[in-house]
Order: structure tokens, then C-alpha cells, then sequence
């Protein structure tokens, strides 16, 4: 079994962009530049925003954190959403997910222009990926991709499991990896919370892509001898070991399915490093314009 360490791979990334981003400056002077919309006060959402500004810091770019209270109007968001489209110093932008319950998500997302929607959420990116076009591939997504590239995991003609249907992992992984490509060219199955006897379609997976949100779901009795298991679950649950009384855990149970794998990915260290470069990756290619122009 080996251990898929995306926290040294993320690392490695983050040097490549921080080097390429030196460059661009002491040619052009210019730094890409990222900019996040904050909602409330989730704990959550702050961390993960906390966690963008300092990789903007690492990787040598400008970043930009705009704030706004829970009880936000639709109307004000989407006007901040129209100011950030249309200021030429910045090159993309998120908006943190999730909104407060009154705030319609597709509506803000929609709104934004495509060519600086470094999450890739937007239907233009959605879309393009799905046939196969260039475009900004949302975070997950694309750092599962590397980290399969990286550790040259074959794909082709293998049959992957994705657990879980989200928009913003599995239903986009499974699309990425039944591309003509490589990685890609895989038989996709994903599974859901309706799905029946999801122990079959695990047990004959080459490739395991647990994206469910459930605790420990995947366990050893679910997995075939040499599988690559890839564990994007981070639950938090409470902990008596870390100062912050929490830790994260992922989908899988990990002492019983780690024996069976060729390859696994840890929680945390896995991929969700590969998550938050993945977005400085997007920042970059879109301070060089590179996919729109
Ligand atoms: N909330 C959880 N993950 C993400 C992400 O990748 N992007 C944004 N904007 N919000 C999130």
C-alpha cells in the first residue's frame, strides 16, 4: 500500500506557481491577483477563506477579501459580483459557499463572468468541461486529477466509483474522468444516497472516489484487494486531542480499507491540499489568461 501524500505534492505545486508568479512580475510587474466574497461568520467558511488569503501569500499573489454580514441582500451581493466583473486589476474571484438560506446561490454564481470564475462553478465552465473544452476546473476536481497524474495511476479502461453526487465534486470527477484523456478514460459508476447495494459497485472498483460527506462509510469489507482508494470526505467531529476540539475525518474508515489498497489517500493530507492549491492553479492561469484570453 502506498500513501498518496497530497500535502507534499500541494507543496510542490504551490512552489512551481510561486515561481512562475516571480517571473510574470519581474517581466510584466504585475501579480495575479484573487479576490474572495465572504458571507457571515461560519467557522467553516472562515477557516477555508483564511487558508485562500494565506496561499495567495505564499504563491506571490494579490488577494482581496470582501466582506458582507448574514442578513446581506441578494440585490448587494449580486451588485459586488457586477464591481468584481468588471475591475481589470482583478483576475477571479470566489464566492464562498454556503450562502445564507435567502440568498439564491445558482443566481450569484450565474452572475459571474466565466473568464474570472477560478472555482469553476459557473454553467460556461460546468458545460466546457463536460465536452472536453478548455476551462477552469472546479478545486477537487482537479487536484483528484493531479494527484492521479502525479502519482502516474493508471486509469484507462478501469472502472471508478464515485460515491456521492454533488455539484462541486462527484458529479464533475465522474465527468473528468470518463474524458478521452488521461487521467481519464474510465467506466464511471457513480453511486448515491439512493443507489442500492452500493457494496457491489465498490466491490468491483479499480478506482474508489469517496466524496459522500459520511463519516467512515467506506470500510474494508467494501473494497477490493489493490484498489485506489481516494478519500475526499473532511467531516469535522468533535475531538479531545486538538486545540480546537475538533479534527477532520474523512469518508473512509482507513485501518480496515488501507490494507487492501495499492493506493490510498490519508485525511487529513490528502486531498485537500490538492483543493487549495487547485484554486491557486485556476488564479494563475487566469492572471495569464490563458483559457479565455
Ligand atoms: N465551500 C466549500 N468548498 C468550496 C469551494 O471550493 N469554493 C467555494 N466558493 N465555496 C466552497
Amino acid at each position: 500500500m502506498q500513501l498518496i501524500d497530497g500535502k507534499k505534492i500541494a507543496a510542490e505545486i504551490k512552489a512551481e506557481i510561486a515561481g512562475e508568479v516571480k517571473e510574470i512580475y519581474l517581466s510584466k510587474g504585475k501579480q495575479p491577483h484573487l479576490a474572495a466574497i465572504l458571507v457571515g461568520h461560519d467557522g467553516g467558511s472562515e477557516t477555508y477563506v483564511a487558508g485562500k488569503v494565506k496561499d495567495c501569500e505564499d504563491c506571490g499573489f494579490k488577494s482581496t477579501l470582501v466582506r458582507f454580514e448574514e442578513n446581506v441582500t441578494e440585490e448587494t451581493l449580486l451588485s459586488e459580483v457586477r464591481k468584481l466583473n468588471e475591475d481589470a486589476d482583478v483576475d477571479g474571484f470566489i464566492v464562498q459557499l454556503p450562502l445564507p438560506r435567502h440568498i439564491n446561490e445558482h443566481k450569484i454564481l450565474q452572475e459571474i463572468d466565466y473568464r474570472k470564475d477560478v472555482d469553476g462553478f459557473h454553467p460556461v465552465n460546468v458545460g466546457r468541461m463536460a465536452i472536453g473544452l478548455p476551462c477552469f476546473i472546479s478545486a477537487t476536481p482537479f487536484g483528484i486529477v493531479e494527484l492521479l497524474n502525479r502519482y502516474n495511476i493508471e486509469t484507462a479502461g478501469k472502472h471508478c466509483v464515485v460515491l456521492g453526487r454533488s455539484n462541486i465534486v462527484g458529479k464533475p470527477v465522474a465527468s473528468l474522468l470518463m474524458q478521452k484523456n488521461n487521467p481519464g478514460d474510465c467506466t464511471v459508476t457513480v453511486c448515491h444516497s439512493r443507489t442500492k447495494d452500493i457494496k457491489k459497485y465498490c466491490l468491483d472498483a479499480d478506482i474508489i472516489i469517496a466524496a459522500l460527506g459520511a463519516p467512515g462509510f467506506l470500510n474494508g469489507d467494501m473494497v477490493k484487494d489493490g484498489a485506489v482508494v481516494i478519500d475526499v470526505g473532511t467531516t469535522r467531529v468533535p475531538s479531545t486531542e486538538t486545540k480546537s476540539g475538533f479534527r477532520l475525518k474523512g469518508d473512509v474508515d482507513f485501518e480496515s480499507v488501507a490494507p487492501k489498497c495499492s493506493f490510498i489517500t490519508p485525511v487529513p493530507g490528502g486531498v485537500g491540499p490538492m483543493t487549495r492549491v487547485a484554486l491557486m492553479k485556476n488564479t494563475l492561469l487566469a492572471g495569464k489568461k490563458v483559457i479565455y484570453g
